[in-house]
């Protein structure tokens, strides 16, 4: 049976926009990335594969400007928004880790 971990509202991540959480986990405390996209929600382990830093030098700001992709704001590496799949920059062909997240009562729950 999976564990759920609440990490935010729902309306704490803007449609079409990003934001940054902490959450305990049954894994320790982690930092977590949200983007909401067309109705779906992507979350992700707020890590750099290439150095394992946050990719927010603004808190909560994941996009680049055409927010088209998850960008590290440090080094410019673009991720895919859908799969964390990193298509330019220092860390290119690696993924951001993907985390398993749901939706209920305008809860974002992850899935452990
Ligand atoms: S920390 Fe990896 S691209 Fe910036």
């Amino acid at each position: 049976m999976p564990s759920l971990v609440k990490l935010c509202r729902l309306e704490d991540v803007d449609e079409n926009g990003s934001n940054g959480f902490i959450a305990e986990t049954p894994e320790g405390r982690r930092g977590f990335l949200v983007v909401r996209r067309d109705s779906e929600v992507y979350v992700y382990i707020n890590s750099c594969p290439h150095i394992g830093s946050p990719l927010d030098f603004d808190p909560g700001k994941f996009l680049n400007l055409e927010k088209t992709h998850i960008m590290c704001s440090t080094h410019g590496a673009l991720f895919n928004i859908e799969d964390g799949h990193c298509i330019s920059g220092p860390c290119a062909g690696k993924d951001l880790e993907k985390v398993e997240a749901r939706i209920e009562d305008g809860n974002i729950q992850l899935i452990y």
